[in-house]
């Protein structure tokens, strides 16, 4: 069963979620980080920034790569998720960019893209902490519903509701592109920790179906109910469907603080 934190904030999520990687870069600081992109994962990278400079944390060693992107996007627009790790990662952090790498969403390289993002991050020893959010279609990394769980990096057709979400990063809803690469149901399962945070009564369905629900292919979230360890913070609003409410806030106020998350 996934761990499941509720807090008071977004704030308050980064921070524990940011808690947790800077201990992992401390111990070992070449860590690969899984990064998501999208407006969940924000607030873990403003206090990753923080407790970087605060403690002093040595970040050159660092490794990265990230969940998915666009296929099709310029190259430089800004809302392709290259530019938006740049923005949103590795400039605040301070990453080495050689380091940080994104799934080639070049129309012309596109048909072995996958492969060659899969063989990176064998070769990089596999991700150590892996950054989710989830999608209000239950999406993790674009693996929309109906994704394999043994799936690989590949391109997928976003939902019209996945597109529709993400309208509101682009002047129109039809500019969100209809296709992604996104690392596969499979390559999540294979990162050494799971860490997926979600906000929002929009998410609430969402995060009920991947802790609680049966376990399905039509609801990709449900994979991190297969992983030794998954963490699950969410806000009050995104909790609000969970049937077993009571007991994870039980678990984590009796939790031996050594165990970390
Ligand atoms: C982003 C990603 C997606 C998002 C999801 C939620 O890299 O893989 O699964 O995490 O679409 O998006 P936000 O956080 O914008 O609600």
């Amino acid at each position: 069963m996934a761990e499941v934190v509720v807090v008071e904030s977004e704030a308050r999520a980064g921070e524990l979620a940011a808690g947790s990687i800077l201990d992992l870069i401390a111990a070992k600081p070449d860590a690969v980080l899984g990064l998501a992109t999208g407006s969940t994962p924000l607030p873990v990278y403003r206090a990753l920034a923080e407790g970087v400079r605060s403690r002093g944390i040595d970040v050159s060693s660092l490794r990265g790569f990230a969940l998915d992107e666009y296929v099709g996007l310029p190259a430089g627009h800004p809302e392709s998720y290259r530019s938006v790790i740049a923005r949103e990662v590795v400039q605040p952090l301070g990453l080495d960019p050689h380091r940080i790498h994104v799934p080639n969403g070049a129309l012309e390289t596109i048909s072995d893209a996958g492969e060659q993002y899969e063989l990176a991050i064998e070769r990089a020893g596999g991700v150590d902490v892996q950054i989710l959010g989830i999608g209000t279609d239950g999406h993790i990394g674009f693996n929309e519903p109906g994704s394999s769980f043994a799936s690989a990096t590949r391109v997928k057709t976003l939902t019209a509701q996945t597109r529709r979400d993400n309208a509101r990063f682009f002047d129109s809803p039809d500019d969100v592109p209809m296709h992604c690469i996104t690392q596969g149901l499979g390559t999540i399962l294979r990162a050494r920790h799971l860490l997926l945070l979600a906000f929002g009564g929009g998410k609430a369905d969402a995060v009920a179906s991947a802790v609680e629900g049966p376990i399905s292919a039509s609801s990709p979230g449900t994979a991190i109910q297969l992983h030794p360890h998954a963490t699950v913070i969410v806000d009050e609003a995104a909790a609000g469907r969970l049937q077993n409410l009571d007991y994870y806030r039980y678990a984590w106020n009796n939790k031996p603080r050594w165990q970390g998350l």
